[in-house]
């Protein structure tokens, strides 16, 4: 009964009721946060990750340019549909390059987080020029002049050294060499590609867009779809854990 009397200050005056409610909510807060202050970092170290190479951070801006997130994800989930459609979830290592992030929040198409290797550079061409000859009931857009655009190279030393600033542990050389590691991985025939690969060691040197004689916007987009989800090698892990 005196316990019922005492819980009367409460009733009877609501700022007494105020506080009471925040401390018992800051409890939850605390549980929740301060953990988080002795760690160094949330994003568990993986092998593989490494800055995305000029060219596919080109074609990663074409990408947000084009609004490719409004209609695709890149973050797979760890429930079971997800898993079996698009294979490994996602971790958070995988997007820790990504500034802004392209987790998306809506899936007009496909998850995009693994496409890297699903298909050929051709397919990738095709599709992106008229979805609809690959895939004949898509209502993907079409992207045809990606093919005619030749790709600006002025600026991408500029476009590191502002993820450089975001924390992205690009060094001095790669942001001096930005603009012939961009053409020389679209140019597996060129003189600088020994170099570029010496920067950037698990890269794809291809002519992405299939033409020879131009670097275009196609070779910076498909370099980079070709690129996601590859970087890591979960082969080392299979044996660690069972992932999926
Ligand atoms: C209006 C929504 C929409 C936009 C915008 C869009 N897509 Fe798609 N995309 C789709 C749909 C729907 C599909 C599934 C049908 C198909 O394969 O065409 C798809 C499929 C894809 C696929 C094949 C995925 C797979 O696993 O089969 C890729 C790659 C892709 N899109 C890339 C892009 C890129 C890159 C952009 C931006 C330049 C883009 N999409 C913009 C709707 C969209």
């Amino acid at each position: 009964m005196s316990l019922w009397k005492k819980h009367e200050i409460f009733e009877k005056h609501s700022i007494v009721l105020v506080i009471g409610i925040l401390f018992v909510v800051s409890i939850g807060g605390l549980v929740e946060i301060a953990p988080l202050f002795y760690l160094k970092s949330t994003i568990e170290k993986v092998e593989g990750m490494r800055p995305y190479t000029p060219l596919e951070l080109a074609g990663r801006n074409v990408y947000v340019r084009e609004g490719c997130y409004l209609c695709h994800s890149q973050m797979i989930r760890p429930m079971r549909d997800e898993l079996e459609r698009y294979g490994r979830f996602s971790l958070a290592a995988e997007s820790m390059y990504d500034h802004p992030f392209q987790w998306g929040s809506k899936r007009t198409g496909p998850d995009l987080a693994r496409v890297g290797g699903k298909y050929s550079d051709e397919w990738h061409r095709d599709h992106l020029v008229n979805p609809r000859s690959v895939v004949p009931e898509s209502i993907m857009p079409g992207y045809p002049f990606l093919l005619e655009t030749r790709l600006d190279s002025r600026s991408i030393a500029d476009h590191l050294t502002a993820n450089a600033v975001a924390g992205v542990p690009y060094s001095e050389e790669q942001i001096a060499e930005a603009r012939k590691d961009m053409m020389a991985q679209a140019n597996p025939d060129g003189d600088d590609v020994d170099a570029f690969l010496e920067r950037y060691p698990n890269a794809i040197v291809r002519d992405f867009d299939g033409n020879p004689k131009e670097v275009t916007e196609m070779d910076a987009l498909v370099a980079y779809l070709q690129m996601l989800g590859t970087l890591v090698d979960f082969s080392i892990y299979d044996d660690k854990a069972n992932l999926r």
